[in-house]
């Protein structure tokens, strides 16, 4: 029985990198399991510099963006995180067999920490175990994302395995589903991931107005889901290029290039070797006005959905709380018989 989890912290609103290297399988996958559970995984955002004020809104801005993207409420639960308290509990029971050692040494501790230093705390060190919590509690197996997220998938199954070892069998293993061509780099720096918080600063020490929300309006490496035409065209117009002047794909030679052809292919499904052979004896121009006409004609359809959604908070709150009831009823049974496995229950 397949079973799949995912999900995303709602530092913001969510961007191509986003849709192409999470979402985009998500939609994919709720057709074929036998259960689906997407979660907007808050008590994740919050360990990194967040703005009280505001984070209410983002949590519900990414509500928005999976329902618009196509997450369908028939066939998959939609949650936020802290809403289900059986995460937490869960991550709590893990911390007591998780040792330090397997979480201070993975890449994406160590590169949150050189970005927000102050940021310096327990939840930090610790998501990963709350996000091998947030998938086991549903006995999940399947989890799409991209393949930055693979240590935390690897330590997900060394804690199930160390949990099964010793309180016995509970947990199966669980794999990453990656997406194709699952890296979207920046727009601006073709050696960075596109990301919704480049340098965001810290809301509690910030000056007003002081990079808060950088990687919202005004940010340029990074299109997002409700950006309008003319922003999106722009975008793309200042997109940094390559020497040389040919439209071909080479991560080396041509990292922008190869990039903005990725986003061409997925969005488009045109194979790269006949966007290739479109654009040959083309301008770099030439391509990035039609890259940019794919990309507002992909996020039409998304678009109009969102402005809809919005219109309608009570219906979407009621898609939340429903699937909030299911997932406890889930997640309540796992942990039931977790602790009457240690001894607790
Ligand atoms: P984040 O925005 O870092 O919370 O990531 C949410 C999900 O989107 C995760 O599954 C990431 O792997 C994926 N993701 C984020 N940025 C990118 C990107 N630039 N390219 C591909 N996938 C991404
Ligand atoms: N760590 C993931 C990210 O940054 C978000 C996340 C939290 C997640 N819990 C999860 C993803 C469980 C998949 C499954 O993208």
């Amino acid at each position: 029985m397949t079973k799949v989890f995912s999900g995303i912290r709602p530092s913001g609103k969510l961007h191509l990198g986003n849709y192409l290297g999470a979402i985009k399988n998500w939609i994919e996958l709720q057709d074929k399991t036998d259960q689906a559970i997407f979660a907007v995984v808050d008590y994740h955002g919050i360990t990194t510099p967040f703005d009280p004020k505001k984070y209410r809104g983002q949590v519900m801005d990414v509500v928005l963006d999976y329902l618009a993207a196509g997450v369908d409420p028939d066939k998959a639960l939609l949650i936020r995180q802290s809403k289900v308290s059986q995460h937490t509990e869960l991550a709590w029971i893990f911390n007591t067999i998780t040792p330090v050692s397997w979480l201070d040494r993975l890449p994406t501790h160590k590169e949150q920490l050189a970005k927000s230093p102050k940021y310096n705390h327990m939840g930090l060190l610790d998501y990963p175990v709350l996000m091998a919590a947030d998938i086991l509690i549903y006995k999940s197996n399947l989890v799409p994302v991209g393949e930055d997220q693979m240590p935390h998938i690897d330590l997900a199954n060394e804690i199930a395995k160390k949990f099964n070892s010793m309180f016995g069998q509970t947990f199966e293993p669980v794999k990453a589903k990656l997406t194709e061509g699952a890296r979207i780099m920046s727009l601006q720096d073709p050696g960075k991931k596109m990301s919704k918080t480049p340098h965001q600063a810290d809301p509690l020490t910030a000056s007003k107005g002081d990079g808060l929300g950088a990687g919202q309006a005004g940010d340029d490496s990074c299109i997002f889901l409700v950006d309008t035409p003319n922003e999106i065209r722009l975008k793309i117009k200042k997109a940094v290029t390559d020497s040389g002047k040919e439209v071909y794909y080479n991560e080396e030679e041509k990292p922008a290039i190869s990039n903005l052809i990725t986003i061409f292919h997925m969005l488009s499904g045109k194979e790269i070797k006949n966007i290739e052979a479109e654009y040959e004896g083309k301008s770099y121009a030439d391509f990035k006005n039609d890259l940019a006409e794919v990309v507002v004609g992909f996020l039409k359809p998304f678009q109009e959905k969102y402005n809809e959604l919005k219109k309608n908070p009570d219906y979407v709150m009621s898609i939340l709380i429903k699937s909030e009831e299911k997932a406890k009823a889930l997640a309540g049974s796992t942990l039931k018989e977790v602790k009457e496995k240690m001894g607790l229950e």
